[in-house]
């Protein structure tokens, strides 16, 4: 059957107060965005006539400004998980005017099939193509997708033009079933697909198809610095010895990276350099810098959620869809961050943290131990699982007025056991093999910025015994010294010790 075409406007009015929706993409990428625009109009409308409007909001990874934005500014979100960056989304969740459930993504399809976040009332899906029998396309993401089609009660189609039908070669559409019909995930290599390139709707739930043409709402990351280049740098001297080790086989093993422009400035250190074989990814958002690599020849295959890439590298892609339908994958958030495939195929992970502390627990999600940076996004399912899992970030923030070196994170995301390798600017921590003592040494010593390594030393003298020595009323000094003075360079810990 034909499907009726409906504006965005016709479609964002069936949606009532307290409903959930389920969106398709992962990051920006892919993401729904013609009905959501209309649903903030319609939120604005309800405010100013004094009635409530809020929804929830089910999605694979962020979106962009047309959903977690103008939403989140129409004070239309009730309930939102799982990974958001939209900054005026963050400002909202700060100010504890919704909630934010921050989960891993690997989770999400199956927390939604659980129920535990309410029933998926809608799915909104962007797709380049739908066929009568209701086989959805998608564009630039996996995401969450088939679970939501599957579980909505009614279905929304965003047919946008924008991204051509090359995207229709790109996709492995296949659902989890949940234990104890669980079945081992047939993915042995990167560029293994073993599901379908559609996701199968029942057309008795497709209620419209909005036709439209918008643009993916590709982020823009800081330019490479001179600090990220040398992370970029060392990461990749780090992983050549390994492999001289033979810790990694001559044959490398597949790389995931994280996002940002330190991600950028790893995968284009790597790709340079010529001690490193050509390598593929097993990832979850796939950047500008592996889409060059992949034309050139360095990384032979990918799979990945989604093409979190600028429209002109998109373009590229579906430009020359005969070379990456045989080497690019796009998988949803439940495959492509799946603990048993990462941990079969042996991923190196690489991710950044916001701070991290002298015994190796790592925070990738507050500033302060409080307020909400993005959220933990598919750091956990990859660290936890990687071959090798390696955090970056610079040894400062701010100018050098804070340490990312700390005695005690403020909040932990990924607990020392979970990490292996800490790299900044100043150099590399293995932490393979290491006590807490030792690690503390090795991290003071080799990823510290040399202002703070006196002051973290100084801690460490103030500690007293224990399997992981803390002197508790001075753990976090220099996170209060900043809170009160803007700085985290306090003198000494005179004014902490009990
Ligand atoms: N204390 C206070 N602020 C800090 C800080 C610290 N220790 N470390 C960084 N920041 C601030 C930076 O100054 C910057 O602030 P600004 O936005 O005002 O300029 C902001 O945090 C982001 O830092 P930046 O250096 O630009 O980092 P990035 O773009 O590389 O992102 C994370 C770093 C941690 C925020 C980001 O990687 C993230 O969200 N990670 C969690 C999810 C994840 O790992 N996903 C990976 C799988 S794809």
């Amino acid at each position: 059957m034909a499907f009726t075409r409906i504006t965005a406007a016709e479609a964002a009015a069936m949606i009532k107060n307290g409903e959930n929706i389920g969106l398709s993409g992962f990051t920006p990428a892919g993401t729904a965005k013609a009905v959501t625009r209309e649903l903030a109009k319609i939120a604005a409308e309800e405010h100013a006539a004094g009635r409530p409007f809020k929804v929830g909001i089910f999605t694979g990874a962020s979106t962009g400004q047309s959903t977690d934005g103008v939403l989140s500014n129409e004070q239309a979100i009730r309930y939102r998980a799982p990974y958001t960056t939209n900054p005026d989304f963050r400002k909202h969740v700060n100010a504890g005017e919704l909630a934010y459930n921050d989960i891993h993504l690997s989770q999400m399809a199956q927390e939604l099939r659980y129920g535990f976040m309410g029933q998926v009332d809608w799915a909104i899906l962007e797709v380049c193509e739908i066929t009568d029998d209701g086989k959805a396309y998608l564009t630039a993401a996996g995401g969450i997708a088939p679970t939501v089609a599957r579980l909505a009660k009614k279905v929304i189609i965003e047919l946008n033009s924008f991204h051509t039908k090359s995207a229709m070669h790109l996709h492995d559409v296949y659902e989890l079933q949940d234990p104890p019909y669980r079945q081992a995930i047939p993915i042995v290599n990167v560029a293994d697909r073993v599901g379908k390139p559609y996701v199968q709707i029942d057309p008795k739930k497709i209620v419209g198809v909005v036709e439209c043409n918008i643009p993916d709402e590709a982020r823009a990351f800081s330019d490479a610095s001179e600090t990220t280049d040398t992370i970029g740098f060392n990461v990749a001297e780090f992983l050549v010895n390994d492999m001289h080790r033979g810790i990694i086989p001559s044959t490398f093993l597949p790389l995931q990276s994280g996002v940002g422009s330190t991600a950028n400035a790893i995968l284009g250190a790597l790709g340079n350099d010529k001690h490193v074989p050509d390598f593929n990814v097993y990832t979850e958002v796939l950047q500008d810098a592996v889409v060059g690599l992949m034309e050139s020849g360095r990384v032979k295959n990918a799979s990945t959620c989604s093409l979190t890439v600028s429209n002109d590298c998109l373009y590229r892609i579906y430009d020359n869809i005969d070379y990456f339908k045989d080497h690019l994958t796009l998988r949803p958030s439940e495959l492509s961050n799946s603990p048993e495939v990462i941990r079969r195929l042996g991923v190196i992970a690489i991710n950044t943290a916001i701070e991290v502390d002298i015994y190796g627990n790592a925070n990738s999600t507050h500033i302060g131990g409080t307020r909400m940076m993005n959220g933990i996004g598919g750091s956990g399912d990859f660290e936890r699982n990687a071959y090798i899992s390696i955090f970056t970030c610079p040894s400062t923030a701010k100018d050098g007025l804070i340490s990312s070196i700390v005695p005690f994170v403020s909040h932990s995301d990924h607990s020392e056991h979970d990490v292996n390798v800490i790299v900044t600017e100043q150099g590399v921590a293995d932490l393979r093999g290491k006590s807490p003592r030792e690690r503390a040494e090795l991290i003071i010593n080799n990823c510290a910025h040399p202002d703070y390594r006196p002051l973290l030393r100084e801690y460490l003298k103030l500690t007293k015994g224990g399997q992981t020595p803390h002197y508790l009323p001075a753990a976090f000094a220099m996170h209060d010294t900043l809170n009160r003075k803007g700085d985290m360079h306090l003198t000494d810990f005179s004014e902490y010790i009990k």
